[in-house]
């Protein structure tokens, strides 16, 4: 049995499984798409980063592989409908990523909201130039507000009982509306796309990209948004229009975002660079030694599950 590893990672989570198996990993680096389309027709099973392509072309090259597994929630990056056609098992990490993507989407929406970021880059910049005092950099208030989630899955869910404790009212948004048991307990209400668009003061994107959430948000919901929203993406970044936002932010059509996730790959346009009323992070939603670590042991426990039947693995049904 051969896996293959595409990316560079602390070994602490893959012991049992290099105890176990032949795993190849890179050297200090991620391989790159032509290095393991090279070495996958080998492969029994290949264990994918969130953001490598696993593509026809690549499935179509890989004669003996059955297991696809990833390290995210998110499985954007495979083709699943074609994975599973071809008789492959597609597996995720949803657990040991809830709680630390909830908590990057909750500092990004007290910083949008505070101007946190904003004022310690000034201090800095500015030094004794910036204006300080009672009346300036004013902030949103956050207790009180309405948080509209769209996407109301693990990390929603873990956002909303964040949210519940700050004293915010929680609205979501979601494909299928919750059981009215688990809305109470959670202490949320289910409403349209549009209601929710209209209420918010804050909106947090957290669905899964899909065909369905290309650019949910674009020009026309930024329209409907307050003027004093704020805009939290920590899902994937092409849910969001990133030209519109640009403009809405330059204009005022909305107040402030924070991004974790860009819709062209790693870096936010330029644009943004410039903007104040934006707080920017490279996608460190996950982004703690604990959690890379925990997220390995899932990706390996997923592997063993599958090779040997002796935990649960968790599968991916649909695309
Ligand atoms: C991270 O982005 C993940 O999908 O787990």
């Amino acid at each position: 049995m051969k896996i293959l590893v595409t990316y560079d990672m602390f070994r602490e989570g893959f012991a049992e499984l290099e105890s176990k198996y032949e795993v190849t990993f890179p050297e200090g680096r991620d391989f790159t798409y032509e290095e393991v389309y090279e070495m996958i027709p080998e492969y029994d099973v290949l264990c994918s980063m969130f953001d490598f392509p696993v593509n026809k072309e690549l499935i179509d090259h890989a004669p003996k592989l059955r297991l696809i597994a990833n390290y995210a929630v998110g499985y954007n990056n495979i083709d699943v409908a074609y994975a599973i056609e071809k008789g492959l098992t597609v597996a995720n990490t949803p657990d040991p990523v809830t709680a630390p993507t909830a908590n990057i989407a909750l500092g990004l929406l007290l910083d949008a909201a505070r101007r946190i970021t904003e004022c310690d880059r000034k201090l800095r910049t500015l030094g004794k130039k910036m204006k300080v005092g009672v009346l300036e950099n004013l902030g949103a208030p956050v207790t009180g507000q309405t948080l509209g989630i769209i996407g109301m899955g693990r990390i929603g869910k873990a956002l909303a009982k964040r949210a519940n404790a700050m004293g915010m009212e929680v609205i979501y948004h979601n494909r299928h509306q919750l059981y009215i048991e688990e809305e109470t307990k959670l202490n949320v209400t289910y409403v349209t796309k549009e209601e929710l668009l209209a209420k918010a003061d804050f909106v947090s994107l957290n669905a899964p990209y899909t065909p369905e959430t290309y650019h949910i948000i674009g020009e026309e919901e930024l329209r409907r948004m307050k003027r004093s929203a704020i805009l939290i993406n920590t899902a994937r970044g092409p849910l969001v229009d990133e030209h519109a936002l640009v403009k809405a932010l330059r204009e005022g059509e909305i107040r402030a975002a924070g991004l974790d996730v860009f819709e062209f790959g790693d870096y936010p346009l330029p644009e943004l660079l410039e903007l104040d009323n934006v707080v920017l992070t490279p996608h460190i939603g996950t982004q703690t030694l604990e959690t890379r670590i925990i997220m390995a042991k899932a990706v390996c426990d997923n592997v063993i599950g599958f090779l040997e039947g002796d935990r649960p693995v968790s599968r991916v049904l649909r695309p």
